[in-house]
């Protein structure tokens, strides 16, 4: 009886880890002859449920949040480095990589860098902020961050418009872009420099991008990649449009990182707006089939351009904590990792090892 009672037992403990784990599957390990494959990470997950995830599942590391200039340098002449020294202490420790996000975006940056007293400030006031914002923070990573998303998003999506109306190219015209490179490069010549943007495949942004890459390239700015954000859905990228898209971008002889990668199962939308009445969908089977399609596909994709894809990179680990959950529409449930609100690896987790 007593026997019987432990072999009970002992299989209720084997079906428990068996179905909450990840049937020792870990996805850097799969993909460690291809690319390094990261997560972004923000200062909780690092003593919440996401932890061991991140510990086994990914072997590099971007801040979700932590080294955005409204966080790391809220003030003038003061940086607040504790959360972002906590996750690079931690990916140092655990043999991870990191990545650095972002040295210069025009969102989540403090409204004193374009100020000077009540006046706007100077384009060449705005730029010794920009090399003491970069080299500060680049310096003190030094040999420790790899690759740095050193410009954010300065292409407008609308096909009339060139560059983004920020409060940057305001003041400064497009030289602040050549200007962060150069200050990034001087602050460590070891790290790779990476141009960040979203949208990416649509033909009318990627080669105002490719213009943009092509003309900093032949004006010797140190720029090495170019990053694909990859904030995509099940209804886009088609097959045809990534393929493109990374052809063009592999063709111009820069290193590419996909960088923020997730999968949403809602059209893309640019704007917030308020939840329509029942607006929300469960995360039924079809959804989870349809979801791990696209994710398969796309991991073809990223496979067969190897040569050129130097690190892939989800933002974030699970379901339960994707800032997608928020945006664009606040509270409107969505489901576009690959680990669940219950941490448990889904199909499309398994399905992008499956080859
Ligand atoms: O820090 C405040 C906190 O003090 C406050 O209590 C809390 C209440 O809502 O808000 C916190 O700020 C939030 C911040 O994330 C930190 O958690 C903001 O509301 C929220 O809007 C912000 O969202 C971030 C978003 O960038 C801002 O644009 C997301 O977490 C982050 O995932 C997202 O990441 C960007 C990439 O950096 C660049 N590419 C696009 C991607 C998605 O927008």
């Amino acid at each position: 009886m007593r026997n019987i009672l432990i072999y009970c037992i002992l299989c209720i403990i084997s079906f428990g880890c068996t179905t909450n784990n990840t049937n020792n599957k870990v996805l850097w390990k799969k993909y460690e002859t291809y690319f390094p494959i990261g997560t972004a990470v923000s200062f909780p997950m690092l003593t919440n449920e996401c932890e061991p995830i991140i510990n086994k599942q990914f072997n590099s590391i971007t801040c979700e949040n932590e080294m955005k200039p409204e966080h790391i340098h809220p003030e003038e002449g003061w940086y607040n480095w504790s959360d972002a020294d906590s996750i690079v202490n931690y990916a140092l420790k655990n043999g991870k990589l990191i990545r650095g996000h972002v040295l210069v975006w025009h969102q989540q940056t403090a409204d004193w860098f374009f100020k000077d007293g009540d006046k706007k400030a100077s384009k060449d006031l705005l730029l010794k902020r920009l090399k003491d914002h970069i080299q500060t923070i680049v310096s003190r990573y030094k040999g420790k961050i790899y690759a740095w998303d050193v410009v954010n998003e300065v292409i407008d999506d609308d096909s009339a418009i060139f560059y983004k109306n920020t409060t940057w190219f305001d003041i400064c015209g497009e030289e602040f872009i050549s200007k962060a490179f150069q200050y990034a490069h001087e602050a460590d010549p070891g790290a790779k420099l990476y141009y960040n943007d979203y949208n990416t495949e649509n033909p009318v942004k990627y080669k105002k991008i490719c213009t943009l890459l092509k003309e900093l390239k032949s004006a010797g700015v140190p720029i090495d990649g170019i990053g694909l954000q990859a904030h995509w859905s099940i209804y886009s990228p088609t097959k045809l449009e990534l393929d493109n898209a990374l052809q063009s971008y592999a063709a111009l002889g820069l290193d590419i990182q996909i960088t923020e990668l997730d999968i949403s199962l809602y059209k893309g939308e640019e704007k917030r707006r308020k939840k329509l009445p029942g607006e929300t969908c469960q995360f039924t089977t079809q959804l989870d089939s349809i979801q791990t399609a696209q994710y398969n596909m796309v991991f073809e994709a990223f496979r067969k351009y190897r040569q050129n894809i130097k690190g892939v990179t989800f933002w974030g680990v699970s379901d339960k904590y994707s800032w997608l959950n928020d945006f664009p529409v606040e509270g409107r449930d969505n489901y576009p990792l690959l680990f669940n609100r219950e941490m448990k690896p889904k199909k499309a987790f398994y399905k992008i090892q499956d080859f």
